[in-house]
């Protein structure tokens, strides 16, 4: 049977998401604003430019749904029939294109701007807002930023004649100056052209079905839309595991379709990439071979590569998955990964174009007994060794922690590892490991916690933030990739609140140093609008939400204990004697990892000596990790007083009590939130009290009977 998505009719509250700009306005006559700001009723450009023409779009739009006002357009070539006149009103342009910003902004104002960021700047004595920015793309961004402080801080607009504040003198005028810290941007889509998602949990893709590239540009605008907003400026639009169609996206079969996908994401500043396959040249160019060395493959890449750009000249590169989980790569041909990764940059290089090879390459054909062999050295062992090889254009993508994206692993030492390589971190949006978008887990918290991460690659202060915005090691290409959690769901993500997630991806790419409270908060309002009480339920939801989910999951850092393949649901012994190199290692004794140079695999040393030193003793790695690094018998006390196994059976049944208590919440809400995200969350709030108490009593179980050890408190255990 063919499976066909829901039609992009779709709209309401949890399709506009974040950029509804319906609910902000407190106290309000249906929603909108008495006073429109007095510059909100035109907007003039002079330049021409698809970009501009969606900043246009946006901005009208924004104004509209926020104040009710239908904003003039006023395009002009010329200065003269514009400002001269002096009319109230908003003027955009970038810093060489208008003259705007020229009348606007001093030089050194000027100059603190560069590439992607934005001016925004009011001027009460002649009554306009200037938006300015050297770039389109940074115009688009600028528009985005007003219009979410505009909804956040209704306040800001009142300004004008109309305004109280001014009267009063209370009133700050607008002057926002925004620089991105990280360059590159990046959402890798795991989708396949069969139309189902690997690890998606939101429905099909919204890019293809059955085999063929969606007719429904709408929505791939709409998301692009969604994506710009946040300030993601590139995508990868298929799986990183290339399957044998998806190999031909970059051949003639595909390329006008995929130059379609491209025009779509260019409107919204946004540049397309494709993940490739390493041995494209044998599957799709019918070579024998896909030897990086060997010049007929080196030219069949060049002259590939070439017909990509010449559907899409602004065609990102390709994002590469080699010699990872059964992919082909370089190591067929006895080659390395520099050599391999350069031979693509060579092809890109001519066109600009980049080569962003992933760093998940480890030995998934392992044996259980093997102890001296530990998944979590294996990017460190394959990488560090070839930094300083790679071309320019190459940029390394490094998963946050050594394993797989676990609720709690440790960061992964490569990064601190490599100074003369570009990087960038790689995340998971999509909730492979974190619930599935059926249970509640705001991440942001933990990707907070890794970018702010001291590695000491170059003594304190060597966080791998700076490692991601590439300022540490002064490198040209940085930034951050992560896989999207969205799909054919009315509300893009299974979980209207897991929105949360790719909004906040965003805007801590964006900036790193904004808070997980701040985004929380941020992306509320912007949602469900400034009712105090939704407000601070919602926040508070999302922010506890990663520590209930680990508290009865797996413990301690060690990770895993889900059902193979699929991944969702406990199953202590899953991965305990497959292939993947994921232990656990839990017999009668003690459970845990011994990762120690001491006694175990080593892996302490691959992290400079201040994080080496703690993570090796007992006495310093912290109770979170402690089963990540140490292999220590249930009667271990933690840090925390407690014993391992008391740690493991309080977690557990306090958890499954506080996955309860979000029910409840949740609850609190009704009739307050748009009831269709009421009541879906409603059910899944339900569904993730339930499962969690199957979580609960699988792992206290397991334990209970492995050490022989009662629970204090004498609770219930099966
Ligand atoms: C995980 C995930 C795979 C994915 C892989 C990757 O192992 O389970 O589905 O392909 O990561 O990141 O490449």
């Amino acid at each position: 049977m063919s499976q066909t998505n829901v039609r992009s009719n779709l709209s309401g509250p949890q399709y506009d998401a974040w950029l509804g700009y319906h609910a902000a306005l407190p106290g309000a006559n249906g929603g909108l604003h008495k006073a429109a700001p007095i510059w909100s009723k035109r907007i003039e450009v002079q330049e021409q430019h698809h970009v501009m023409d969606t900043a246009l779009t946006e901005l009208s739009q924004g104004l509209s749904k926020l104040y009710g006002v239908q904003p003039e357009i006023i395009k002009a070539q010329t200065q003269d029939a514009l400002h001269n006149e002096r009319i109230p009103a908003i003027r955009l342009g970038t810093l060489d294109g208008s003259r705007f910003a020229a009348a606007t902004l001093t030089d050194s104002e000027r100059a603190a701007v560069h590439g992607e960021g934005f001016i925004i700047r009011e001027d009460e004595a002649q009554r306009e807002l200037v938006i300015s920015s050297a770039t389109l793309q940074g115009v688009l961004y600028a528009v985005f930023h007003l219009l979410r402080e505009l909804t956040l801080k209704p306040e800001r607009a009142q300004t004008g004649a109309a305004s109280d504040d001014m009267k009063h003198g209370k009133h700050k005028r607008i002057d926002i100056t925004e620089q991105p810290v990280n360059s590159l941007r990046m959402i890798n889509q795991w989708d396949n052209v069969d139309g189902s998602i690997e690890r998606g949990y939101a429905g099909r893709s919204i890019f293809y079905e059955n085999g063929e590239f969606t007719r429904d540009i709408k929505r791939i605008r709409d998301y692009a839309r969604l994506l710009a907003s946040t300030g993601i400026n590139a995508v990868a639009i298929n799986n990183v595991n290339v399957h044998r169609k998806e190999s031909l996206f970059l051949a003639e079969r595909y390329l006008g379709e995929v130059a379609k996908f491209a025009t779509a994401f260019r409107d919204y500043g946004i540049r397309l990439f494709l993940s490739a396959n390493y041995a494209s040249p044998i599957e799709v160019g019918g070579l024998q071979s896909a030897d990086p060395l060997d010049e007929q493959v080196r030219e069949w890449w060049s002259i590939q590569t070439a017909k990509v750009y010449a559907a899409i000249p602004d065609f990102g590169g390709y994002l590469i998955k080699a010699d990872s989980e059964n992919r082909p790569g370089p190591f067929t041909y006895n080659r390395d990964h520099a050599e391999g990764a350069n031979m693509l940059a060579e092809a890109l290089r001519p066109f600009g174009g980049l080569v962003i090879w992933r760093c998940f390459v480890y030995n998934c054909k392992q044996d259980w007994r093997d102890r001296s062999t530990d998944r979590a050295r294996a990017a460190y062992d394959h990488f560090k060794p070839l930094d300083g090889r790679f071309a320019d254009n190459v940029i390394l993508q490094i998963k946050n922690g050594p394993m797989d994206f676990q609720v709690r692993e440790a960061v992964s030492p490569l990064f601190g590892g490599m100074e003369n390589t570009n990087q960038v971190i790689e995340f998971q949006i999509t909730q492979e490991y974190t619930g599935q978008q059926r249970h509640l887990a705001y991440l942001v918290p933990q990707w907070k916690e890794v970018l702010d991460f001291d590695t000491y690659a170059k003594g304190e202060g060597s966080e791998i933030k700076r490692i991601a915005d590439g300022s540490l090691y002064r490198r040209p290409y940085s930034g951050f990739a992560a896989v999207s959690n969205i799909g054919a769901d009315a509300c893009w993500t299974g979980h209207p609140l897991a929105q949360a997630n790719l909004y906040g991806y965003g805007r801590l790419g964006w900036n790193p140093e904004l808070s997980a409270e701040q985004i929380a908060d941020e992306w509320v309002r912007l949602t469900f609008g400034h009712d105090e009480q939704v407000v601070e339920r919602i926040t508070g939801m999302l922010l506890c939400s990663l520590d209930i989910y680990e508290s009865y999951t797996a413990p301690l850092g060690v990770g895993w204990m889900v059902n193979p393949d699929h991944h969702y649901g406990p199953n202590v012994d899953g991965y305990e004697y497959s292939k993947w190199g994921t232990y656990h290692f839990a017999d009668c004794h003690g459970i845990g990892v011994d990762r120690t140079v001491k006694s175990g695999t080593g892996y302490t040393s691959q992290y400079h000596a201040e994080n080496a030193a703690r993570y090796e003793s007992l006495e310093t790695c912290p109770d979170e990790l402690i089963l990540f690094f140490h292999h220590v018998p249930y009667t271990h006390v933690l840090h925390s007083g407690k014993t391992v196994i008391q740690h493991i059976y309080d977690t557990h049944f306090e958890g499954v009590e506080q996955a309860e208590a979000l029910a409840e919440t949740w609850k609190e809400l009704e009739g307050k939130v748009d009831p269709v995200i009421y009541s879906k969350v409603a059910t899944l709030q339900a569904e993730q009290a339930e499962h969690a108490k199957e979580w609960r009593d699988m792992i206290n179980t397991y334990f209970y009977r492995k050490s022989g050890i009662q629970d204090e408190h004498a609770r219930t255990i099966y």
